[in-house]
């Protein structure tokens, strides 16, 4: 029973994550490369969350879409012993480093990361770092006993936090030190500026990059001081290409992710919240400047419109699947035409209860341009598709031509090379567009199909009811 009650009470916990406190301790290390500093036009910026896929339905999908797609990461549930059961939350709680996940075998993951870097795609992993289960006992994915604070032979009782409070619990989420010392919803809270958890986390995660692992996303990293974790890196090698990190702020929250960007990109959970204002009755104008001071800037943000807590209401809240009138796709296309961050575009699957794990047994399966047997295959939507071909070609192009003349309703360029639409109205929207772009006729990547005349730099169209045009140069007709 035990195990229902976590999951409930993690959800209240991580929505309530929101604190008041000027940051502190601001890195300045920049000896690790970020994505976001390779993101020149050619480059394969876009990243797919393939939640909860098997690694060999991963390989599959690398070959047969994603890499001639042109994404350039898929980045993969985590891949060590966690507690058994079938909810995708059982990845989070740890057991062990040993590479036998219910996403598969250390082999499927050798074989998967090879697969995918044939297909000329990168491989993230979510990694966790900070923490080991949350359950006080069980048997995990790799057949290890375990109990609440021992988990042999990796760790004893004097391996872990005990802060104090009940429980050992976060309570207070003003405190940085209860925030990085007390425990994440009873998650077995690993000492991490001691040398022996520091050297094992380092050897784990010198196990991924051994198989070929091109980069990492640090699950809970808010939960780590960048101290820690900025130890643990250095110590990798190679160095990852690309670090991602879980760091839930709100402004004046006492840690902020800003503080992380020494390290490598922080996923900007303001930007999931701003875009789901904006699009559901905010206003979409105000995206034209919707960022402040407190957030990560866009060199280190690495953005997403729903990832697979926000999508569940968990973390913060965030647009999904069902939200009304087009919006969700409306919003992915903002987010991969617009430069702010490096763009995450999760892949996830349809449920009826938010612990439910993965349908038709972990594989992962597509078809066309949906998925089918439970899973959704966002990436394979024609619109985001055809926005990631946009994404790769705009590159660092700077934004241009913004328009917004109501509030619903924006266009902007990117360069003189791509040039997007978005009409988030309940009304048609019929103007002359300057887009920038060499004349010519050019293929609209949200529908596919249809064809638009650029003659003098202008664009002369209607835009339908809650829809959107985005025409670049690698698409002509
Ligand atoms: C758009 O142009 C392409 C290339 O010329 C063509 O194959 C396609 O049929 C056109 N689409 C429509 C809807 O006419």
């Amino acid at each position: 029973m035990k195990f229902f009650a976590l999951a409930a009470a993690l959800l209240p916990l991580l929505i309530t994550d929101a604190n008041a406190f000027p940051m502190s301790n601001l890195e300045s290390r920049t000896d690790y490369a970020s994505i976001a500093a390779r993101t020149t036009p050619g480059d394969k910026p876009v990243i797919i969350q393939l939640f909860q896929w098997n690694y060999a339905s991963v390989a599959a999908e690398c070959t047969e879409f994603i890499g001639p797609a042109g994404y350039g990461y898929v980045q993969v549930s985590p891949p060590t012993e966690s507690i058994s059961g079938s909810q995708w939350w059982t990845d989070y709680q740890v057991v062990s480093y040993t590479l036998t996940s219910k996403h598969g075998s250390r082999d499927d993951l050798k074989n998967m990361i090879d697969t995918c870097h044939a297909a000329g795609v990168k491989v993230l992993v979510d990694t966790v770092w900070n923490h080991m289960a949350g359950i006080d006992s069980g048997t995990g994915t790799a057949g290890d006993s375990f109990t609440h604070y021992s988990y042999p032979p990796t760790w004893d009782t004097s391996n872990f936090h005990y802060c104090g409070t009940p429980g050992n619990d976060i309570q207070d989420w003003q405190s940085r030190t209860q925030v990085q010392t007390c425990e994440l919803s009873n998650l077995a809270d690993l000492a991490t500026e001691t040398e022996t958890v520091r050297a094992k986390l380092a050897a784990f995660g010198n196990d991924l990059m051994s198989l070929g692992v091109d980069g990492l996303r640090l699950d809970a990293a808010k939960h780590m001081p960048t101290a820690d974790i900025s130890n643990i890196v250095g110590r990798l090698n190679p160095q990852p290409q690309y670090i991602t990190q879980e760091v839930v702020a709100g402004d004046g929250d006492t840690i902020q992710g800003s503080e992380y960007a020494g390290i490598g990109d922080v996923q900007e959970f303001r930007w999931t919240t701003a875009i789901q204002k904006a699009f559901s009755g905010g206003g979409i104008s105000s995206l034209q400047s919707f960022t402040d001071s407190q957030w990560t800037d866009s060199a280190h943000a690495n953005v997403f419109v729903a990832n697979h807590d926000t999508e569940r209401g968990n973390a913060a809240a965030s647009l999904n699947v069902n939200s009304p009138s087009n919006t969700y796709t409306l919003a992915n296309i903002f987010a991969l035409a617009h430069p702010y961050g490096t763009p995450t575009v999760l892949s996830s699957y349809t449920y009826s209860s938010v612990d439910d794990g993965a349908p038709n047994g972990g594989t992962g399966s597509c078809y066309g341009a949906g998925g089918v047997n439970g899973w959704l295959c966002q990436h394979r939507w024609t619109a985001i598709a055809g926005m990631t071909g946009f994404r790769n070609t705009v590159g660092s192009a700077a934004l241009t031509n913004w328009v917004s003349p109501s509030s619903d309703r924006i266009a902007f360029g990117r360069g003189n090379v791509g040039f997007v639409i978005i009409n988030n109205d309940d009304a048609a929207w019929g103007a002359t567009f300057t887009t920038g772009l060499p004349d010519g006729v050019y293929t609209d990547v949200i529908s596919g199909s249809a064809n638009f005349t650029v003659s003098g730099g202008q664009l002369k169209t209607a835009v339908p009811i809650r829809d959107a045009i985005a025409l670049h140069v690698g698409a002509k007709a």
